[in-house]
């Protein structure tokens, strides 16, 4: 064949990186020829997810055969409920990652710019990549957004802004008084996406609730998510809160059936589950005190994390430490692509987990 597929798509995504997946901890075992691996890459939550979204998830086989409710009417009353929102201000997704890419496919497109932070969650870029729109990335401050920055990069170019609170990879997160303040200087027609993730994991009251800023910012979304703290990311939901007619615009183009009927079923559930999403906090929060304090004894600089996640300064290119580390059967998450190549993710897992962790830290330090 002459002819180049490659050049045969959009320019837009000629210029993207393929994801690179990992391999599976099973694949991995046999390669390296070790088991038991344990694997702090993907900011899962260690403890698998409530029980009761499980058994959701098992009655709901028996409705395999349908397609699944294209309005999550259940769901979204139970967001609903407990947000005190309205039904109407609500986009499901399949995961939060759908809704970002919604939001970018509703708002900008070709001859937009899309503002964004340095080392700011890589979606945003793919996302604005993707619908041809021009990405503006703001040189980070302290690895955290640096909002006023944010604010003066806004053109009248610009339609939309991602801001990830907490921060992935980064962990950074910005708080009441400094969001406000740059609300308050983002012009109407520019929509500011709140991506809170990791909101369930952040305990300090200076942390914004953002969802009360609805009103005062009509301009604002707000994304969350059920993989991390509810631990479903492999059932891939999440959703979105705005003002009721930004949520009729991400509903006119989502896909009537992006959200399966399993992830419902279980994210109706988890969300009711306070038990389950207390005791996951609580563990997130012994297992970040434990990491830190061994961190600090071994004289690593790390950046303080709001998420379940902390992001480690090697000292130098942190490649060579993420292969040791799988050797020892510790896979964690290298994050060159984020320009921080020096340092390394590591998700907070199991007390066992961490522990086995900076053992197997500690041995590939006393090799090099
Ligand atoms: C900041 C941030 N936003 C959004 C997501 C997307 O999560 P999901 O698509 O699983 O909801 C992630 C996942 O890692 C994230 O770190």
């Amino acid at each position: 064949m002459s002819c180049d597929l490659q050049l045969l798509a959009n320019e837009a995504i000629r210029s993207l990186h393929p994801y690179l997946p990992g391999k599976p901890i099973s694949e991995l075992e046999r390669e390296l020829g070790i088991t038991n691996i344990i694997k702090l890459a993907s900011n899962e939550n260690p403890l698998g997810c409530s029980p009761i979204a499980k058994e959701s998830i098992m009655n709901e086989l028996a409705e395999i055969s349908r397609y699944p409710d294209a309005n999550g009417y259940y769901l979204k009353e139970a967001i609903a409920n407990i947000h005190a929102i309205q039904i109407d201000q609500l986009t499901l997704g399949n995961g939060s990652n759908d809704v970002l890419n919604l939001i970018a496919r509703t708002f900008a497109g070709p001859g937009s710019e899309v503002i964004f932070s340095q080392h700011a969650f890589v979606v945003y870029p793919i996302a604005a990549k993707v619908v041809g729109a021009d990405a503006v990335v703001v040189a980070a401050k302290n690895f955290g957004h640096d909002l006023e920055a944010m604010a003066n990069a806004i053109t009248e170019k610009t339609r939309l802004i991602f801001i990830a609170n907490p921060n992935n990879p980064t962990g950074t997160c910005l708080y009441k008084d400094e969001l406000k303040k740059f609300m308050q200087s983002v012009p109407e027609n520019v929509i500011v996406v709140m991506d809170e993730a990791y909101y369930e994991y952040v305990e300090d009251d200076n942390y914004p609730q953002t969802l009360t800023w609805l009103e005062l910012f009509p301009n604002m979304i707000i994304t969350r998510t059920f993989s991390k703290a509810y631990g479903l990311a492999g059932a891939r939901i999440g959703y979105s809160v705005s003002h009721r007619d930004i949520a009729g615009l991400l509903n006119r183009i989502r896909e009537p059936f992006n959200v399966n009927s399993f992830a419902m079923a279980a994210a109706t559930t988890a969300i009711k589950d306070n038990q389950f999403l207390e005791q996951a906090v609580n563990l997130n929060k012994e297992g970040m005190n434990f990491l830190i304090k061994q961190l600090q004894e071994l004289e690593l600089t790390y950046i303080p994390s709001k998420g379940n996640f902390i992001t480690v300064n090697m000292g130098s290119d942190a490649a060579p430490y993420y292969q040791k580390l799988l050797h020892q059967g510790v896979i964690v998450r290298p994050v060159a692509n984020y320009q921080m190549p020096n340092h390394l993710r590591v998700s907070i897992g199991l007390m066992e987990e961490n522990t086995r962790f900076i053992d197997a830290l500690k041995m590939v330090l006393s090799d090099s």
